[in-house]
């Protein structure tokens, strides 16, 4: 079985609100399970048993949360370990404009340091889901398309045997 994790910090229920659509994308794909986390729950053994990990994180002075950052930098005790591995990433922000893109890259870059795989899409936010303050219907939609396509993806290398090399 395909695993995504999910992971999110969420002070205030924006970002939180977020992370359930996107794992309702993740369970709608056959064959993939979804471990729904917040980050204060997460350790290093939920970011190994998983491959994919989607990280959501409120957007604070235009980049990730400094507690998303401390799991980061907690994952240095795996590192090489993730390599391969899908990821993504989703934020909610006080404004348009006010740094949701950077956060997602922050996030983003962060993963790829980690030899993490990031698809991004040409059809709506490049960068991940989004929402600015409370996400509305369109913004849940392209959320719950996040997951869809990382879950996709992560069976789609898993099928090529790529994944379970870098789980064992
Ligand atoms: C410390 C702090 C810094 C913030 N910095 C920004 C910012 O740079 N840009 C922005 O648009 N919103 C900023 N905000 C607003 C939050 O990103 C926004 O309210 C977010 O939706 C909160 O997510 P949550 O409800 O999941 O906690 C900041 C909020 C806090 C508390």
């Amino acid at each position: 079985m395909v695993r995504v994790l999910v992971t999110y910090f969420s002070a205030t229920g924006n970002t939180k609100a977020l992370a359930e659509a996107v794992a309702e994308g993740v369970r709608s794909v056959e064959g993939v399970e979804c471990v729904l986390k917040t980050v204060p729950q997460t350790t290093n053994a939920d970011w190994l048993a998983a491959d994919g990990i989607i990280v959501g994180s409120p957007t604070y002075f235009g980049q990730m949360a400094s507690r998303v950052k401390q799991m980061f930098d907690a994952t240095v005790a795996i590192y090489g370990k993730l390599e391969g591995k899908v990821g993504a990433a989703f934020t909610t922000s006080g404004g348009a404009g006010c740094g949701h893109e950077m956060t997602n890259m922050s996030i983003l870059t962060a993963m790829l340091v980690a030899g993490m795989v990031v698809q991004g899409t040409t059809q709506g936010p490049h960068f991940g889901a989004f929402a600015v303050g409370a996400p509305d219907e369109k913004a849940l939609q392209q959320a719950r398309e996040m997951g869809v396509r990382v879950a996709t993806l992560c069976k789609r290398l898993a099928i090529s045997g790529q994944l379970s090399a870098v789980s064992d």
